[in-house]
């Protein structure tokens, strides 16, 4: 088969979240099946182009059309992680995708039509007969609408299209007039049958078209298929999806095993694998070292927390008491190498990480408390974050700024490939409250490096994270602690269980870890069950020409 991705990110090279990291891992699995798979995106400022190899420009005018001008693209080709990806570079006034980010500009909706009417315009003047033109998420959604309506009737209908939704939280919509920009014809299009908002009625919406008009939709898991067919899940789309029901499916994401894997990945400082895990303790002092916390060397200069005994027998509870062992104790003898050896056992076992957009979906409020929880319960916290919403952003860098010289808690509020990699490998526990997921990808990243996730019950986190205490399920199969409502409680329910389960079953967690890290979190499973739909399509489309 040969398969082409539009798409508006691809990890390495341009990615905000797992949408990027399943472009690439889809696209590789097919790949190694054989198949052509190329991938088009559009020429960003801001990409990493170091990780774009043989990056030339390609002797191809594409004229594509926009706000009823014709417009030159320049169009370059390269390599990412294997795949070739196509970049298209318009010329433009507006500069569109010379804005130093990805997201976030007030004409996205201009900038990504503009980009999916000349994706698809390359694809078919470069000679191009994909069997499958793959679209992902509202970016590219009018690319599905645009091949019926002006494709298919110049005759360009070798390809079927198949539409992933990864999120129906963002769906693209606009006024009518702005569908013309790109070529479709709003009068025939804004219809509650085709792609009139479901709410706003005097707004078309895309992600409403891909779903109409695409060959194929699916989104990343099965709950979370299963959930957008109610009022909430859906967004407002849930009628939409029951009404093309017969061609919707949740598919769950794979993870790239050869770019996540801590026995070859350069970016930890020590390999490690499921058989020996030794070295997961390394990569915690190295993670601890980086971000100044406490246990990676005899840092009794500093205030210390006593371990939890101790501080049982000296404050009548669990935590926080806090004794600057070098003013009373002489720094000498063997009472200071057993404290040392008592903090190291307490201290240096318990990393709780979180890597995440900070957005309401993935339960800020409960991330907040985990960071509280964690400190009481006498475990490290390291979150890595940021956030596209600016007053969420200003409550995070308040807490960092308030933790910052802390030796137990590390918030550190960018965007950062190395230190995420750092901290799956550095973390015992991995906490991911969303309130909902379609996928999630962390969980399984996390998993694969022995950190253990404590998830909400939702998406993609209820089809991966099995709770270890959940006899309903097999053994074999319990890999996490999970719960299930949105209060503080809930999620104490369940970290409580995980710190304590780390420090009183310590064979019992290594063979947790063990477990986890060998579970089968790659595509393989799901690259062939996009192959069944892909050929069942295909045959269709087939049977119907005949
Ligand atoms: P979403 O796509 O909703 O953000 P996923 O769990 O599917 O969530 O994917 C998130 C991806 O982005 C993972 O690969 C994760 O490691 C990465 N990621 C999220 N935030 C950061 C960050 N601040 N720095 C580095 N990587 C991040
Ligand atoms: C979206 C979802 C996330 C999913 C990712 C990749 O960003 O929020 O749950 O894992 O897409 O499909």
């Amino acid at each position: 088969m040969h398969i082409v991705h539009i798409a508006a990110e691809m990890a390495p090279v341009a990615k905000v979240g797992g949408l990027g990291d399943v472009v690439t891992g889809l696209g590789r699995a097919f790949q190694k099946r054989d198949h052509l798979v190329e991938v088009v995106l559009p020429k960003y400022d801001c990409m990493d182009y170091s990780r774009i190899s043989n990056l030339r420009i390609l002797n191809i005018d594409l004229n594509s059309y926009f706000d009823g001008h014709t417009f030159k693209n320049k169009i370059w080709v390269g390599t990412v992680e294997g795949l070739p990806v196509y970049f298209i570079e318009p010329h433009h006034p507006a500069r569109f995708f010379w804005r130093g980010g990805i997201y976030g500009e007030k004409d996205d909706f201009k900038r990504f039509t503009y980009f999916s009417r000349a994706a698809l315009e390359f694809v078919l003047q470069a000679g191009k007969r994909p069997d499958i033109i793959h679209c992902h998420d509202w970016h590219t959604s009018a690319v599905a609408p645009l091949y019926w309506d002006v494709y298919v009737p110049q005759g360009l209908d070798s390809a079927r299209i198949a539409f992933t939704c990864h999120n129906f939280e963002y769906q693209g919509t606009d006024s009518p007039a702005a569908l013309a920009s790109c070529g479709l014809d709003p009068q025939q299009l804004h219809r509650p049958d085709r792609m009139q908002d479901n709410f706003v009625h005097n707004r078309i919406n895309l992600l409403k078209g891909a779903i109409v008009f695409s060959n194929i939709v699916t989104t990343v898991s099965p709950t979370y298929a299963q959930e957008a067919r109610n009022a909430e899940g859906g967004k407002g789309l849930h009628l939409t999806l029951m009404a093309q029901s017969h061609k919707f499916f949740g598919i769950l994401n794979g993870i790239d095993t050869e770019s996540w894997n801590p026995a070859s990945d350069l970016l930890i400082t020590h390999q490690y694998s499921a058989e020996d895990i030794s070295g997961k303790a390394a990569n915690k002092a190295a993670l601890r070292s980086t971000l100044r916390l406490s246990g990676t060397a005899l840092d009794l200069e500093r205030p210390i927390h006593l371990p939890s005994p101790l501080a049982i027998l000296s404050q009548g509870k669990l935590g926080n008491f806090r004794f600057h062992f070098c003013q009373v104790v002489p720094l000498v003898g063997v009472f200071r190498a057993i404290v040392t050896a008592c903090h190291f056992l307490w201290w240096l076992w318990k990393q709780v990480g979180c890597i995440t957009r900070l957005v309401p979906q993935k339960g800020v409020h409960l991330i907040r408390h985990a960071i509280f929880r964690t400190l009481e319960l006498g475990g490290q916290f390291v979150l890595l974050g940021s956030s596209p919403i600016d007053h969420i952003q200003r409550e995070f860098e308040g807490l960092a700024q308030q933790f910052n010289q802390h030796p137990h808690i590390r918030l550190v509020l960018k965007y950062d490939e190395a230190l995420s990699h750092s901290i799956y490998a550095g973390a015992d526990i991995f906490i991911i409250p969303s309130i909902f997921e379609p996928c999630g990808l962390t969980q399984m990243i996390a998993m694969r490096y022995g950190a253990i996730p404590v998830a909400r019950k939702t998406g993609g986190l209820n089809d991966s994270v099995f709770d270890v205490d959940d006899e309903g399920i097999p053994l074999q199969t319990r890999n996490g602690f999970t719960f299930s409502g949105v209060h503080e409680k809930d999620l104490n329910h369940a970290l409580d269980r995980a710190l304590n389960y780390f420090v009183y079953r310590k064979e019992w967690w290594q063979d947790l870890v063990r477990k986890a890290m060998i579970m089968d979190f790659s595509w393989n499973s799901s690259a062939s069950q996009y192959t069944e739909l892909y050929e069942r399509a295909i045959a269709r489309a087939r049977l119907m020409k005949r």
